[in-house]
C-alpha cells in the first residue's frame, strides 16, 4: 500500500503530504471515513474542536491504532477554537481534544482564527444585544494566544501553527514572540493562489496546508471539480477532477487535505496524479481575474463582525484582528 509522499515541517516532523479533511462531515459519516481512510493508507488527519465530531472521530482510531497502525505513525492535527483564546483556556481546550480522541498528543495544533469569542458560553457565544451575531471578545490579542500556545508542553503538542493568519497577523505574533509557527493552514485553489502568502511562508519556512482544495463553499457556486478546464485535464489524465486539485496543491509544495465521506472518494482522492507545467498553469489561469474566497466569516451565521482578510464585503465590519 502506497502512503504517498512525506514533507518534513522546519521542526524536522515528518508530515505526510495528503491528509483527510473532517469539516462538516456528520455524526456517523466521520467515524466511517477515518476508519476507511486510514485503513487505505492515510497517515495525515485534519481535525478540531469546532468540527464537533472529534469523539467520533475518536472511535475511529480505537478501530485502527494499534491494529493498522501505530500512533506514532498518524499526524494529527486539532485546533485551539476562538473560545479559548484566552492564556487560561488554551491547554484547558487541548485537554478536552485530546480526550474526545483518545489520544496522548496531537503532532499539530493550530489557532484556528485570529479571532477571539468569549470563553464559557458555548463555542459561539451569542451576542448580547445584536441578533444573529456571535459575541467577540476584543481584549484578547493574537500574542496573547500565541504566547500560550507555545507554552504548552512537548508532551501534549509536538509542533504549533496557526490557520487563517495573513502576513500581517504572522508578523505580529513573530516579531513579540520571536517564534515562528510551524505552519498556516489557509484556504487554498486555483481561484484563490495567495501568492504573497505562500511566498511569505516560504521565506520563513512556515509550512502551508491548504484547505478546500476541491472548492468546497457553502455560497452556492460551482463547485471548482465541475469546472471545464478541470473536468479536461483530468479525462486527458484519466483522473477525476477532484485528484487533478489535489495534483495542484502539490506541485504548489504543500500540504493538501481533501474532505470526503465517501468511499471511493476518499479512495481515490489519496491516488496521486502528476500535472506537467502546461496543465498546472493551464489549471492556474482559473484564477486570473477571477478571485473566490469561500470562507469569509464576516458572512457567516452568526455572523462575525471582524474584517479579517481585506476582502470588499469586509469593508462593512465593525471591527479589526488584535495583533498586539
Ligand atoms: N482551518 C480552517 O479554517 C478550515 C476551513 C475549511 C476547511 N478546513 C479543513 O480542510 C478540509 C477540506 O476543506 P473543505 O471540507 O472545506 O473542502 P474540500 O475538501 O475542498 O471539499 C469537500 C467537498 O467536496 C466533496 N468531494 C470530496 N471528494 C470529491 C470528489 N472526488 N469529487 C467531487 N466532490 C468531492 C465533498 O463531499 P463528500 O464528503 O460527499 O464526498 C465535500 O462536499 C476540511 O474538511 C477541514 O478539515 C479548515
Amino acid at each position: 500500500m502506497s502512503f504517498g509522499k512525506i514533507l518534513t515541517l522546519s521542526s524536522g516532523s515528518p508530515l505526510p503530504q495528503i491528509g483527510l479533511g473532517t469539516w462538516l462531515s456528520k455524526p456517523k459519516e466521520v467515524e466511517n471515513a477515518v476508519e476507511i481512510a486510514v485503513r487505505n493508507g492515510y497517515r495525515h488527519l485534519d481535525l478540531a474542536m469546532i468540527y464537533e465530531n472529534q469523539d467520533e472521530v475518536g472511535a475511529a482510531l480505537k478501530k485502527v491504532i494499534p491494529s493498522v497502525v501505530k500512533r506514532e505513525d498518524l499526524f494529527m492535527t486539532s485546533k485551539c477554537w476562538n473560545s479559548a483564546h484566552q492564556p487560561a483556556e488554551v491547554e484547558k481546550e487541548l485537554d478536552e481534544t485530546l480526550k474526545q480522541l483518545g489520544v496522548d498528543y496531537l503532532d499539530l495544533y493550530l489557532v484556528h482564527w485570529p479571532v477571539a469569542f468569549p470563553p464559557g458560553n458555548g463555542l459561539y457565544p451569542p451576542h448580547a444585544t445584536k441578533e444573529g451575531e456571535v459575541a467577540l471578545d476584543l481584549e484578547t490579542s493574537l500574542v496573547d494566544t500565541w504566547k500560550a500556545m507555545i507554552a504548552l508542553p512537548k508532551s501534549k503538542v509536538r509542533n504549533v501553527g496557526v490557520s487563517n493568519f495573513t502576513i500581517e497577523h504572522l508578523e505580529g505574533i513573530i516579531s513579540a514572540t520571536g517564534v515562528v509557527p510551524i505552519a498556516n493552514q489557509i484556504e487554498a485553489h486555483p481561484l484563490l493562489p495567495q501568492d504573497d502568502l505562500v511566498a511569505y511562508c516560504k521565506e520563513k519556512n512556515i509550512h502551508i496546508t491548504a484547505y478546500s482544495p476541491l472548492g468546497n463553499n457553502l455560497i452556492g457556486q460551482k463547485k471548482l471539480t465541475d469546472e471545464a478546464a478541470i473536468e479536461e485535464i483530468a479525462a486527458k489524465l484519466g483522473a477525476t477532477p477532484a485528484q487533478v486539485l489535489v495534483a495542484w496543491g502539490v506541485y504548489r509544495g504543500y500540504s493538501v487535505i481533501p474532505k470526503s465521506v465517501q468511499e471511493e472518494r476518499i479512495i481515490s482522492n489519496f491516488k496521486q496524479v502528476e500535472l506537467t507545467k502546461e496543465d498546472y498553469e493551464k489549471i492556474s489561469s482559473l484564477g486570473h481575474g477571477r478571485h473566490v474566497r469561500y470562507n469569509i466569516p464576516f458572512r457567516y451565521t452568526p455572523k462575525w463582525d471582524i474584517g479579517l482578510f481585506g476582502e470588499p464585503e469586509e469593508a462593512k465590519a465593525a471591527y479589526k484582528v488584535k495583533i498586539a
